[in-house]
């Protein structure tokens, strides 16, 4: 799509100064999100600083029938913020102030460029607790979070971002800007349209204002490392925990090439060439949470743990995090291309669907990474490849998918559909599902302007 080249000085005024990037060099950070292989060129980017200047771009977009694609900080999986159809890529950089924490209420305001991991810092320095945690919280923003429903690894206990969002801001396609939810803990009246927005992936509103929940900060927090001999040891071990009495507050699972792929990349042997790690972490008061973690030891032990590490300080604890948030990046250490999927089983069938993986992977000659938050289910199934071997990835995808519904699970627990899964959102919702999909998205974006091409096929 090109732009009316008249539209772009009606934009630079409604923007003001520093509001519009044409030109082409700097557009081009604009033009992928963290999903392998997908790239796409917007005409124009803009930054608004007000849901007013967001509602007059929508409306001029209404008016000329041009794209606009919403965008956080760009580290989405699935195509969510990649200008597929090209027109404008709707930036939030310059929205990115904490409003207001209002803590007798124990409550946020902020603005959707704000970074995660700033909101986490701010309100933890106050006694307060942003739970929800993706593994790039140093970098990814509010408003994505809440266009993808972003999980994360503290999800096991907390739940995702949407247990967390009370209320928004949100500017419609056809520009009216209306108000969701409240600023209370319940809130009964009318559809929830907060939950309708969050995790609908920049499709039917543009976010502008957010009010969040926080909780009291945890007294104490205790963390631990377990290795395993093998893949499939470990998850038998998580599944004992995820079915204990200990509600861990994260329980993850690392397979070996994961494993080798970060100690290749941080170079440092954090496990002696162990073939699968767990890392898990509860909180609470601080005379529970120490028998808790010993008593989750244990457990490790029992199930068959070669070495099991109890964090002694918050120094050792963060070498333990940034180990697995480090895993994302460090798989291109083992080939050029990654499909990275975020399928999600009933918890207790994580041993089995990790067990499937591997005959996938076996039977088609691949390499599949497996790591993830195994305590919620959700494992990240990461083919890795050269592009000779693409068809054959495809192949194993579709039958992986095919396992996970089989398994009562789903396709996406925290990615989102994007561009890369829509192929497959029929299969998860069936063809009646997907037609209400559909209809809520004519009923209030009916020029399909935001965000096209996401979600569902074209060809639907
Ligand atoms: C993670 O858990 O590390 C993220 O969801 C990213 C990924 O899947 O690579
Ligand atoms: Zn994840």
């Amino acid at each position: 799509m090109t732009l009316p080249a008249a539209l772009r000085p009606l934009l630079e005024t409604t923007l003001g100064p520093g509001g519009v990037i044409a030109v082409p060099a700097a557009l081009e950070p604009y033009e992928r999100d963290e999903t392998p292989g997908l790239a796409a060129a917007p005409d124009l980017v803009v930054l608004p600083r007000t849901a007013a200047e967001v509602a007059a771009v929508l409306r001029l977009a209404t008016e000329h029938r041009f794209p606009v694609v919403p965008r956080g900080a760009g580290t989405g999986m699935s195509g969510g913020s990649v200008p597929v159809r090209g027109g404008l890529v709707l930036s939030f950089e310059r929205m990115n102030r904490i409003l207001e924490i209002d803590e007798p209420n124990r409550m946020a305001v902020v603005e959707p460029g704000v970074i995660t991991g700033d909101l986490q810092a701010e309100v933890a320095s106050r006694g307060l607790f942003y739970p929800p945690d993706p593994a790039s919280h140093q970098f990814c923003t509010l408003g994505g979070n809440i266009a993808e429903c972003a999980g994360g690894l503290r999800a096991v206990k907390y739940g995702v971002t949407r247990d967390y969002v009370l209320g928004l801001e949100v500017v419609l396609p056809t520009g009216e800007i209306i108000e969701t939810g409240s600023r209370t803990l319940k809130n009964v009246a009318g559809y929830d349209l907060t939950r309708l927005i969050v995790g609908s992936e920049g499709t039917l509103g543009v976010v502008t204002r957010i009010i969040l929940r926080l909780l009291p900060q945890p007294e104490s927090v205790r963390t631990l490392q377990a290795l395993f001999s093998d893949i499939r040891t470990a998850a038998r071990a998580v599944s004992r925990i995820a079915s204990g009495r200990i509600l861990p507050r994260a329980l993850e699972l690392i397979d070996s090439g994961a494993i080798r792929a970060v100690e290749s990349f941080l170079k440092q042997d954090v496990s002696g060439g162990a073939g699968a790690m767990i890392i898990t972490e509860v909180d609470g008061p601080a005379t529970a949470t120490s028998g808790e973690i010993e008593t989750l030891a244990e457990v490790c032990r029992e199930a068959g743990a070669v070495s099991v590490k109890l964090a002694r300080d918050k120094d050792e604890q963060d070498r333990i995090w940034k180990f697995r948030r480090s895993i994302s990046p460090a798989l291109y250490t083992i080939k050029p291309r990654k499909i990275n999927e975020d399928i999600v089983v009933p918890p207790a069938r994580v041993p089995d669907i990790i067990a499937e993986v591997q005959e996938i992977a076996k039977r088609h000659g691949l390499l599949i990474v497996c790591f993830g938050h195994a305590g919620d289910g959700n494992i990240h199934t990461n083919i890795m490849l050269e592009e000779s071997e693409r068809p054959r990835a495809e192949l194993a995808v579709q039958e992986i998918f095919a396992a996970v519904l089989r398994m009562q699970g789903s396709i996406s627990g925290e990615h989102g559909i994007g561009t890369s899964k829509a192929a497959y959102l029929r299969l998860e919702v069936g063809a009646q599902a997907l037609e209400a999909m559909k209809r809520i998205k004519l009923a209030l974006d009916p020029n399909n302007i935001l965000n096209p091409g996401k979600i569902f096929l074209s060809a639907e």
